[in-house]
This record gives structure tokens, sequence and C-alpha cells, in this order.
């Protein structure tokens, strides 16, 4: 069984990039163990105007402070966070994007979401996703699941008293039937109304959680499409460029699959600002290539 230090080992990282690693994904230990005791809304907003549960402020408190104590990172860029947080004097210049409870509506009725994570060794927390050092994300559902990128193939790493071991390795996403979109039908724009009605027309099945980490994990191992579109009242969609579709979008290029607006490929987009929005289309190329299909009719 490898552990994930063994296989960090054999990577081209470096000592500091692999410590940095291995701390973060640590952290699901006292997340897991936070859920108990916040289980109810913080009875505030972030930035993109989400409610705030008790969980996601207490998991991007307990990151923050990880992370500012390793000294390892200048830049944190968090979903919870208006601005980015900066530690000029950090030994090591990595920057940190991260979504530190995706699917926090799900809390309360106990079903699989996770915590987002890219790495960036440029210091730049704006930077395209095409950037990318590393990215992972922890899966809290029946097991604790670590998927993690160095940019060289997608492994899979499962928790067991402190130890994270290979669960599966290079991990390829394959063409797949699976959907799912977010937004109210009755706002959908054209262009999407026919990519889903495609799709259903060739024996799509629709899976679709509300946790878009977990909801991504299912499209990674059985293949498909996660989808926010924009729509007829929200021209930039709902998730987050810079939190939530890098990470997750490296991921999937390292799996052999795709992100997209419709138009570009969102790894190729120059983050704005922390809480850019952006439209998502992530997973299998059979099915992303049908969307940028439909957008250029
Ligand atoms: P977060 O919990 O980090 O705010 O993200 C929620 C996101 C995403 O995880 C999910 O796919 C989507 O919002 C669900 O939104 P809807 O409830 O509008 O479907
Ligand atoms: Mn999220
Ligand atoms: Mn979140």
């Amino acid at each position: 069984m490898t552990t994930l230090r063994e296989y960090l080992d054999k990577t081209d990282c470096k000592d500091d990039l692999k410590d940095l690693i291995e701390l973060i994904a640590i952290q699901a230990v006292p997340i897991r163990d936070a859920f108990i005791y916040n289980q109810s809304y913080a009875g505030t907003e972030n930035s993109s105007g989400d409610k705030q549960a008790a969980l996601d402020v207490w998991s991007d408190e307990h990151i923050v402070n990880v992370l500012l104590k390793s000294n390892l990172v200048s830049q944190i860029a968090s979903e919870e966070r208006d601005d980015i947080v900066k530690n000029p004097n950090a030994k090591a210049g990595y920057a940190v994007v991260m979504d530190p409870l995706d699917g926090s509506s799900l809390i309360q009725v106990n079903l699989c979401v996770g915590t987002i994570v890219g790495i960036y060794d440029n210091g730049d927390a704006l930077s395209c996703g095409n950037q990318m050092r590393a990215a992972m994300y922890m899966l809290y559902g029946p097991m604790t699941v670590l998927t993690l990128t160095v940019g060289s193939g997608v492994y899979i790493f499962a928790l067991k008293d402190g130890v994270y071991t290979m669960l599966e390795e290079n991990v390829k996403m394959p063409q797949g039937k699976l959907y799912g979109s977010g937004g109210l039908k009755k706002d959908w724009i054209p262009e999407h109304e026919k990519f889903i009605d495609e799709i259903e027309k060739e024996g799509g099945k629709l899976r679709y959680s509300g946790s878009f980490v977990a909801d991504f994990h299912q499209i990674l191992k059985y293949g498909g499409i996660y989808c926010y579109p924009k729509t007829k009242d929200n021209a930039t969609g709902k998730l987050r460029l810079v939190f939530e579709a890098n990470p997750i979008g490296f991921i999937a290029a390292q799996a052999g699959g795709e992100i997209t607006d419709g138009v570009n490929n969102l790894l190729d987009v120059k983050p704005q600002k922390p809480h850019h929005k952006t439209p998502i289309y992530v997973g299998s190329k059979n099915m992303t290539e049908k969307i940028i299909r439909i957008c250029k009719e």
C-alpha cells in the first residue's frame, strides 16, 4: 500500500510542496470532527452572496490559521473571505486558493461535501488555472478521500487512522452519460436547454446533489458532465473561477476531461478578482465538445 508521502516522493515535487500538500490533506481530520458542532447557519454572507454555514466559517478559519503557521504560503484566497490573505514573510511562496467547505447546504442533511484546494508556486492566487502546480480535494463521504494531481495524472487516496493510502492510480475520466445542472430550468438559456435536451435524448442519466465536489467526483469516476450554466437572470452563473472551477478543472484536465464556459477553456481565463464567477461545464470530452458546438451554432 502506497502512502501519500511515498507517492509524493516519487514525483518531481519539492519537499516544501510535499509538506504543504500533506498538511492540507490531513486537515480533513479536524474538519470532519467539527461537523457535529457546526450544523447550523452562521447568520452571515460571504462576498459571493452565499449564506455562510457555521462549518464554512470554521473550516476557513482553521485552514487559514494552519497555513499561516506553516510559513509555506504567501497568499491565500478563500471563498469565505473578501480579500486575499497575505503573508509576505513566508519562507516558501506558495499561493493557495480554496473553497474550505463546498456543498455546505448539504451539511445539515449529512450528504457528501468536501474541501477544494489549488496551489500555485508563483505566489499569485489570481493566476490562470493552467499555471496551477497542484490541485486536490478532500471528500467527506462514507470514507474520507483525497483526490490529488501534481500535474502528472490524478491519484485517489483514502484516509485511515491518520494516514492516506492510495486507492486508485492515474485515474482517467471515461466518456459517460451522467449529467447534472444547477440553475432553475425556467431560467435556462436556449443553448443550455438544447444541450440538456440532446443529452436526455441520448439516454443521459440525471445525477445532481447540490455539492459540486461530490458531483464532480462521480463524473470523474463514471464520466459525464457537471454544469452550472449562466441563466437568463444571471449571466455569470453561480460558481467561482478561482476557488472552484480552476482546481476542479485542473484535476479534470489531468484525467483527460475538460472544463469550459461553453466558449473558453476556463483554465485559460485570467481571474479579475477573487470572487470572479463563471458558468461551468466540466466533465468528459464527449460532453464538453457538445456544449462548445452548440454555443458556436
Ligand atoms: P458552496 O457550498 O461552496 O457555496 O458551493 C455550493 C455550490 C456547489 O457546491 C453546488 O454544486 C451548487 O452551489 C449548488 O447550488 P444550487 O443549490 O443552486 O443547485
Ligand atoms: Mn463551493
Ligand atoms: Mn464553500
